[in-house]
């Protein structure tokens, strides 16, 4: 068996993460033959994927596959037992503990849970990075936090003073991507962006995800049991089955599949 099965070879980028036509977008997350136990459980099994510049790749499966682990493994709170984790080129899997949170301010993370801080505003939940990790005067830092709530359709007006038991799920979750978007990452990862959250709701938040996409010009890795709500936001799926990638390439082809295992997924 080829030993990188997954890789985007067969399906060339959308234009506008190429630039120039014949360019290709240079890869920014590269996942080689991943492999990761947690004592007898093996996880996963040789899982390998490529995310290149501006694209959104979607993970997909269900519970319990693996879809969080991979996201842990991008943000080194986990090291795979074998493979390699490049981002940037760069198999962070071998850097220093101060390497690492270097690397990291390179993504943001929108939990799965709101994991906001209950005890502070929501001013103070969305500058909590730019406070831990640069030395803005206070004015730079309500300037950005005001921008990063903008993004998400919320006011600094109406909702700087806020705690979080006094905001709605879909706010909760709005602050949680102003958050993770405060310190201009150029990746973001979602876990599970929508669960929990009324059909309506997430459907914004959906669409939320997909301008962020654009405007931002993220790389974006999306992590769902819920197929449907990605469709929209990604440039590729991948599906995971069996601590493997059963499917690799565009929505389109993965709505199209005829893998019966994939067709009562989707439905
Ligand atoms: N810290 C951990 N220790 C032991 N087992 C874990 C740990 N985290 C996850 N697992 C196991 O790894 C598997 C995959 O978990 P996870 O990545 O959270 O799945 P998903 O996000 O797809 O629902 C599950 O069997 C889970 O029980
Ligand atoms: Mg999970």
């Amino acid at each position: 068996m080829d030993d990188r099965p997954f890789t985007t070879h067969a399906h060339e980028p959308r234009p506008q993460s190429g630039g120039a036509a014949g360019v290709r977008a240079p890869v920014v997350i590269d996942a080689r033959n991943l492999h990761l136990a947690f004592e007898d459980n093996v996880v996963l099994r040789d899982i390998s994927f490529q995310v290149r510049e501006g694209e959104a790749l979607a993970i997909v499966g269900p519970s319990g596959v693996g879809k969080s682990t991979i996201l842990k493994i991008i943000l080194r709170l986990l090291v795979p037992n074998a493979g390699e984790m490049l981002i940037d080129g760069e198999d962070i899997n071998q850097l220093s503990f101060e390497e690492v949170l270097e690397v990291r301010q390179k993504m943001g993370m929108v939990f799965q849970a709101p994991a906001l801080f209950d005890s502070l505003t929501v001013f103070e939940n969305v500058a909590f990075p730019l406070r831990e990790h640069t030395r803005l005067r206070e004015h730079e830092i309500a300037e950005r936090v005001g921008n990063s709530l903008s993004l998400v359709d919320m006011s600094l007006e109406e909702f700087a003073d806020r705690l979080p038991a006094e905001l709605s799920g879909g706010q909760k979750k709005r602050v949680g991507i102003a958050r993770a978007i405060i310190h201009e990452p150029k990746i973001l990862l979602y876990d599970e962006p929508t669960t929990g959250l009324d059909p309506l709701t997430a459907r914004t938040i959906v669409q939320l995800i997909k301008r962020l996409q654009a405007e931002l010009e993220v790389t974006g890795v999306v992590v769902s049991h819920d197929v449907r709500a990605v469709l929209e936001v990604s440039t590729h799926i991948a599906m995971l089955r069996d601590c493997r990638i059963i499917f690799y390439g565009p929505p389109e082809e993965f709505v199209e599949s005829a893998d019966p295992y994939i067709r009562e997924f989707i439905d």
